[in-house]
């Protein structure tokens, strides 16, 4: 404090023998801003010049405080009562005060008005809503500016008094009130959003404080659930997709691709479809998307469909004694069995995709039957052939019947592939392999069983009888040969033999073609 008191003593003069005192002496006093005051100043029986001071500065002479209309001077004048109220207090009343008779050459002791200042209400940056991204810290700043004493701030979350906030404050020009700010650190975990954040500042002006509050947006990228009902479906039925979604902020749009290729023409969230197999193995995606981007959930679809051919399985050429492999690509839901047999016999051969035979004789060429089976769904079977290549394979009854003077034929069956180079028939010293020889003419017909050659002979006689006939056929990889007698009609049967298929040792399930 500045000696101001020093500064009005220059204006002093005694007045001999005066005995005035203060009955009444201002005192140090607490007033919050806007309150009342009446700072007491008695001085009976003295009739001379007083004085109000405030730090040191003179507020006017008397009764006379025309600079101040918030002061006046009250009390009773023939008493000697020169009380200073204050209507209502400021700031600037926030001073020592002191009271002078001038003339009695006497002053008051200084006496301190405290005036406290509430502060104004609390702002809280960003208010009424604060958005963060999910897992992203909040970071809350309050202020309570312009109190005296400096406010304090309390941060209050479901009721409960939060810790760790970090406050600062800054005293203002007047040198008096200040400025409070604190920041608020908050993890993640430990807030919803929609919850409320209040930032309470009080000080001895406010004591039951003054709050402001904020409301915690937390935004994320949908969440999403896209179902699939029912689920397993027969293939060629209604299936409903739904895209569950949480979203904040709110979703913008749906989008919907199936194996990577977007829908067009649906865009809610929801999809219906008549699903087939390609469901099964192209997954259904739901992209949502809000403001802060995109997430895209895919499902397979169990449906159950089948047996469905891939690739074709394919007829195969082979050597004999080489291994043949044949593959049927069945694709179904649930899954589904496979067998391969040989047709005609119920033999299985495999029940993978795969059929190996090792290597080949020419008893298994023929057709094999690939058939799949969905159980309670489907099935479906596909046939192929072998074909062994080898050398020609001659079948036919060893003795032929035919009748005196008419016409005789003998036949002999050939199966070769590849196709005969050269078919013969020879009997004593004839060979003839096409066209005709004095009663004799030989033709040959393909069929799609195999070759069938024909020795006719066109009146019989009973030579005829005496001879063997023997049928040969070439082809690249050898020849085969049968040796056939001709008997005459009528005859007794008990020498016809049927030849036997050669290895019938063998379990795949041969078919050999019969001729006569
Ligand atoms: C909180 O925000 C303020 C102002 O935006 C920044 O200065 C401060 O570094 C932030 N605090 C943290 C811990 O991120
Ligand atoms: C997704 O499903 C789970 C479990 O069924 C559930 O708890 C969650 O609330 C769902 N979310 C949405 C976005 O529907
Ligand atoms: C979702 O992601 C998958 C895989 O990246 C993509 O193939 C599909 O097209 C996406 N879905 C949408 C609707 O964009
Ligand atoms: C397939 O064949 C193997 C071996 O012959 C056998 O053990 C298996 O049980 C068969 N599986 C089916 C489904 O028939
Ligand atoms: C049958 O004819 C072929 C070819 O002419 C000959 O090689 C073979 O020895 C003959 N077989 C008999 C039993 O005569």
């Amino acid at each position: 404090m500045s000696d101001g008191v020093g500064l009005i003593s220059l204006l002093f003069f005694a007045l001999p023998g005066s005995s005035a005192v203060f009955t009444q002496e201002p005192t140090d006093l607490v007033v919050v801003a806007g309150q009342p005051v009446t700072l007491p100043c008695s001085i009976p029986g003295y009739h001379g010049m007083v004085l109000w001071l405030r730090d040191g500065m003179a507020l006017g002479v008397n009764r006379d405080l025309s600079g101040y209309p918030r002061y006046d001077i009250v009390g009773d004048h023939s008493k000697g009562e020169y009380h200073l109220l204050i209507q209502r207090t400021e700031i600037q009343d926030d001073a020592f005060f002191e009271c002078q008779a001038i003339q009695a050459a006497i002053r008051s002791r200084p006496a301190h008005l405290t005036v406290l200042v509430p502060p104004d209400d609390p702002v809280i940056v960003g208010a009424p809503v604060v958005s963060l991204r999910a897992g992203d810290y909040l970071n809350l700043t309050c202020h309570a500016d312009n109190a005296k004493p400096a406010a304090s701030i309390i941060w209050i979350h479901n009721g409960l008094v939060l810790s760790g906030a970090i406050y600062s404050k800054t005293l203002l020009r007047d040198g008096k009130r200040e400025s409070t700010a604190s920041t608020l650190y908050l993890s993640p975990s430990n807030i919803e959003s929609g919850q409320q954040i209040t930032c309470r500042a009080s000080n001895k002006a406010a004591p039951n404080g003054k709050d402001a509050s904020v409301t915690i947006d937390i935004q994320h990228l949908p969440i999403v659930n896209l179902t699939v009902e029912p689920q397993p479906v027969l293939e060629g039925n209604l299936v409903k997709f739904h895209c569950a979604t949480k979203a904040n902020p709110p979703v913008i749009y749906y989008r919907w691709a199936k194996g990577g290729n977007v829908i067009p023409d649906v865009s809610g969230d929801t999809y219906e479809v008549l699903v087939d197999h390609s469901f099964f193995t192209e997954p259904v995606s739901c992209e949502v998307t809000n403001t802060l981007g995109s997430t895209n959930i895919s499902r397979n679809v169990d449906v159950y469909f089948g047996p469905r051919m891939g690739a074709e399985p394919q007829s195969l050429q082979v050597d004999l004694g080489s291994d043949a492999v044949f593959k049927c690509a069945w694709t179904g839901n649930p899954s589904l069995t496979i067998v391969w047999m040989k047709r005609g016999s119920g033999v299985v051969l495999s029940n993978k995709s795969t059929l190996t035979l090792k290597a080949v004789k020419q008893e298994d060429a023929g057709k094999y039957v690939c058939r799949a089976v969905v159980p309670r769904v489907g099935a479906g079977e596909r046939e192929v052939s072998l074909t062994v290549n080898g050398p020609p394979t001659i079948s036919s009854t060893q003795t032929q019947q035919v009748l005196y003077g008419e016409k005789g034929q003998i036949k002999c069956f050939i199966r070769s592939t590849p196709p005969p180079d050269r078919i013969a028939w020879s009997w004593k010293e004839t060979v003839l392999e096409s066209g005709t020889s004095g009663r004799y003419t030989v033709e040959t017909v393909s069929t799609e069983e195999g070759v069938i050659s024909t020795l006719t002979m066109s009146n019989i006689v009973p030579a005829d009888f005496q001879t063997i006939y023997n049928c040969t056929a070439w082809n690249s990889f050898g020849s085969d040969t049968e040796i056939i007698r001709l008997k005459e009609q009528g005859e007794e049967e008990g020498e016809d033999v049927k030849r036997q298929p050669a290895r019938s040792e063998n379990n795949r399930g041969s078919d050999p073609v019969h001729c006569s």
